[in-house]
């Protein structure tokens, strides 16, 4: 792995919109689709923000690109305001020119009987693509990447699984309550992640810093899933100095 370590998460997010974004515009210009790896929660919003920024005063087109997201909490509706679909829509979808069905997103209603075959569609459709040109990530306390908890495989592909009790206390707040927080999701794989071409893990403030110290100086193992990424060829953390601050 390879860290940048910034003051501000307002630059750092910035530089990771303009990576993007130059992915993007190079890939246009072979004719190229572009196949994003998108994550929800704190991390990358201020991306988003600056993605939409540069549609809107620099023309940046996502008429060329495919994206799917990490996951999606199950049981849960796309309409409702705590779904990784709403989040999406209102932080990016719904100010970019993306064409609808070149978005994808777990379905979070999907029958519990349909939830193997649709997670193996879900995986064949990334490799139709030609897999991920790039995967933004964030990092749970727990040491996940999209909700592969703690034991996850690293070659496990996009599965249903039971979310950690930390993260769901994590959660907790913006559903108003534990009790309101699902008990499970459906997540990319670690597998699905590490075949991504590039992949960029965003981190930001102090409640990050002692997972990041186990990520990136630790053993790999099962019991912190971000580890795997030690191994990827192409993976860079982007961290704000709070998040770094226990790193030697
Ligand atoms: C979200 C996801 C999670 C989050 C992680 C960090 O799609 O896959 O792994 O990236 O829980 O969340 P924040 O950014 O809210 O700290």
């Amino acid at each position: 792995i390879h860290n940048v370590v910034f003051e501000k998460s307002s630059k750092a997010s910035y530089l990771v919109a303009k990576e993007i974004a130059d992915l993007i515009r190079e890939k246009n210009k072979k004719g190229e689709t572009c196949v994003l790896g998108l994550a929800t929660g704190s991390s990358p919003i201020r991306v988003y923000d600056e993605l939409v920024k540069m549609h809107k005063n620099e023309g940046l087109s996502f008429k060329n690109v495919v994206t799917f997201n990490l996951d999606e909490y199950y049981p849960m509706n796309a309409e409702s305001i705590h779904s990784y679909h709403y989040f999406m829509n209102e932080h990016l979808f719904n100010h970019i020119d993306i064409p609808k069905d070149q978005i994808n997103i777990p379905n979070g209603t999907i029958d519990q009987d349909e939830i193997a075959s649709y997670c193996k569609a879900y995986e064949e459709k990334i490799a139709k693509y030609g897999g991920l040109d790039f995967q933004l990530l964030g990092i749970g306390r727990t040491g996940h990447i999209g909700f592969n908890e703690p034991g996850s495989h690293y070659n496990s592909i996009t599965r249903s699984i039971t979310l950690d009790q930390l993260t769901r206390e994590d959660a907790a707040p913006s559903f108003l309550g534990i009790e309101n927080v699902p008990k499970k999701a459906i997540t990319m794989g670690v597998g699905t992640v590490f075949s991504a071409k590039r992949i960029v893990l965003l981190a930001w403030g102090h409640k990050k810093a002692s997972v990041l110290k186990e990520t990136i100086e630790g053993e790999i193992s099962p019991q912190i899933p971000a580890t795997y990424l030690q191994e990827h060829n192409n993976t860079t953390f982007v961290l704000d100095t709070e998040a770094a601050s226990l790193l030697t």
